[in-house]
């Protein structure tokens, strides 16, 4: 997985660039209220980090990607946001009942390894685990049709992402069956590449 977004990383930003321009206007809203730490999954290049900060939120930005994780550190010190290189899918190196605002922006669970409803399952459950009581959790969940788009379809809720000489697959189901593999009470409603599921642990 790492080997696609290590490769990504230097130009990411540019080739994001009219996502990440929406970035405050989309981030805002939900935030509103929230204090505590925020935990930025699949923080990539630190897109949402200025935004979180200024909410007033501490954040913790996790992911796989070390090239990401650099290019993150352009958006903020090791001092203002804690980087952590991790895995979504294996145990989370964060306390249990540490965190009170959950995020994974853009197609961050698009890429599960083996069994997608059991990668998503444990997403779900390391959320849950990390989870202050009320924290609130924001998930953006690709459509097939915002997949279609960008990405060249290779099977039934399957698409290639292809960039600079390498590539990745991305497992893009209906929001609907991710929402329901993550086990969590979380509402359905528009998002920027399609859906998003919010909602209070
Ligand atoms: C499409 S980018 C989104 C980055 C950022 N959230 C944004 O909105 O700009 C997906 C990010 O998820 C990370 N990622 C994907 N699978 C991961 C995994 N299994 N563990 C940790 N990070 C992962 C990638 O390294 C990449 O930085």
């Amino acid at each position: 997985m790492t080997a696609f977004f290590d490769r990504v990383a230097a130009r990411y930003d540019r080739a994001f660039a009219p996502t990440a321009a929406d970035t405050a206007a989309d981030l805002a809203p939900p935030l509103v209220g929230r204090t505590g730490v925020a935990l930025d999954l699949g923080c990539g290049t630190g897109r949402a980090f200025p935004h979180l900060r200024a909410a007033g939120l501490r954040v913790i930005g996790l992911d796989a990607s070390r090239p990401m994780l650099l290019e993150a550190a352009r958006r903020a010190s090791a001092r203002e946001v804690a980087r952590v290189r991790a895995d979504l899918y294996a145990r989370w190196p964060l306390r249990d009942r540490s965190i009170d605002v959950l995020l994974a922006f853009h197609s961050v669970l698009a890429h599960p390894p083996g069994d997608p409803e059991r990668a998503w399952r444990h997403v779900g459950d390391e959320m849950r685990r990390v989870a202050r009581a009320g924290a609130l959790v924001v998930v953006d969940l690709p459509e097939p049709s915002w997949a279609a788009t960008y990405l060249r379809a290779v099977g039934p809720d399957r698409f290639l992402h292809e960039a600079g000489g390498v590539a990745i697959e991305a497992v893009i189901p209906a929001p609907s069956r991710v929402l329901a593999a993550l086990g969590l009470p979380l509402s359905l409603g528009e998002g920027p590449l399609g859906a998003r599921a919010i909602g209070e642990l």
